[in-house]
């Protein structure tokens, strides 16, 4: 007599699931996204825009843009061919293990462990526009 309220309740559950691992939402962030980013990309990142001169690609506006795609950087062959539109979703991909999302990448960092932080820092990357 339980099998049938159990069931949809496993359902909800599992979708709830799905939807964490997506990293589509975004809570207030207080800070925490701000943090990971200076600790963790800022060393070859800026979010300054028109900031150039550094390891990385500027990061301004990155959430939306093609990737491999911002004019006057030199993007390895990998990341021009790529061929995606940068959301929060693949972002959290990329820096799960860059070498791994984009096999022949420059991108030399090892990736970044927690699902938090990784939540957190493309929540700070959609505000930066
Ligand atoms: C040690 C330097 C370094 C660190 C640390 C680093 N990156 Fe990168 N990142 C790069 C380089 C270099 C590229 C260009 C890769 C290529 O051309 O293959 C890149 C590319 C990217 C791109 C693609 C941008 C585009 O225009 O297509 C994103 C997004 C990105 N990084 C996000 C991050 C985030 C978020 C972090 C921190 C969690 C991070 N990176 C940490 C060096 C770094």
């Amino acid at each position: 007599m339980f099998t049938s309220l159990r069931l949809p309740l496993i359902g909800l559950l599992s979708l709830t699931l799905a939807h964490t691992a997506l990293a589509a939402d975004c809570a207030p962030d207080q800070g925490h996204g701000a943090q990971v980013f200076a600790n963790e990309c800022a060393v070859c990142h800026s979010v300054t825009k028109g900031m150039t001169g550094m390891m990385g690609p500027n990061l301004a506006g990155v959430v939306g843009r093609k990737s491999g795609s911002l004019e006057g950087f030199n993007y390895s062959q990998a990341m021009r061919s790529k061929d995606i539109n940068w959301q929060a979703e693949n972002i959290a991909q990329l820096i799960t293990q860059p070498q791994a999302f984009v096999p022949g990448t420059y991108m030399p960092y090892m990736g970044l462990a927690s699902a938090d932080d990784r939540q957190a820092v493309v929540c700070f990357l959609k505000e930066q526009q």
